[in-house]
């Protein structure tokens, strides 16, 4: 299976790039930006097999319980029970992968769609939300930061850094989108 559906056009000053060299990289990005969301935020994490999204949703989940007091939970990929939950103080964060999902009615009997607006969703291959996608949520898509082509239907390689392009579909998230740029100013291009 390839991409993930064409991105919606973003405003041009709602988009950031981020050179990801190692995962740990990853990890540091999501504890910057944990305590820069709260319940009722969406992140649609895109990117091909292996590009990092889980990676990325485990230090996220477990910054936020950190800085709540607890002990970071365990977090398996949710690639077979499509949704986790979690709770990080009085914040409830499901963590949802649609690979396996292929009628956006589903998104309903999953009670992702109730969850949009009161919990911290993470949703890998959002592309499967069709319609149900909220259209203020933020938009992540790790990429190989490769000059060779990559095949999509091959996992990208651990040893490879990685690209992530941030942005909106909603104004509400151009300061995230800001700060995220300033944090790229000095890496390269
Ligand atoms: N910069 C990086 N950021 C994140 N992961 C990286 C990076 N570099 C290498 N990796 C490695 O790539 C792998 C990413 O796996 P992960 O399960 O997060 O992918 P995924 O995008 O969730 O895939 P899937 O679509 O199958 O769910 C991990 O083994 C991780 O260590
Ligand atoms: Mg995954």
């Amino acid at each position: 299976m390839t991409g993930t559906g064409s991105d919606p056009a973003p405003v041009p000053d709602r988009r950031a790039t981020l050179l990801l060299p190692d995962p740990d990289a990853t990890a540091a990005f999501a504890a910057w930006l944990a305590p820069r969301l709260g319940a009722g935020d969406t992140l649609l994490l895109h990117g091909d097999l292996g590009s990092g999204k889980t990676h990325f949703a485990r230090a996220l989940i477990g910054a936020m319980q950190r800085a709540a007091g607890q002990l970071p939970e365990e977090v398996p990929s949710p690639s077979f029970t499509l949704v986790q939950t979690y709770a990080a103080g009085e914040t409830e964060i499901w963590h949802a992968d649609l690979y396996r999902l292929h009628d956006a009615g589903e998104v309903v009997e999953l009670g992702l769609g109730d969850a949009f607006g009161s919990a911290l969703c993470l949703v890998e291959w959002p592309d499967r939300l069709g319609d149900e996608a909220p259209p203020d949520a933020l938009h992540l898509r790790f990429a190989i930061d490769a000059v060779s082509p990559h095949n999509p239907d091959a996992p990208i390689p651990d040893a490879e850094p990685r690209r992530l392009s941030v942005w909106a579909g909603a104004p509400r998230h151009r300061q995230l989108i800001a700060a995220i740029a300033a944090l790229a100013q000095g890496q390269p291009g």
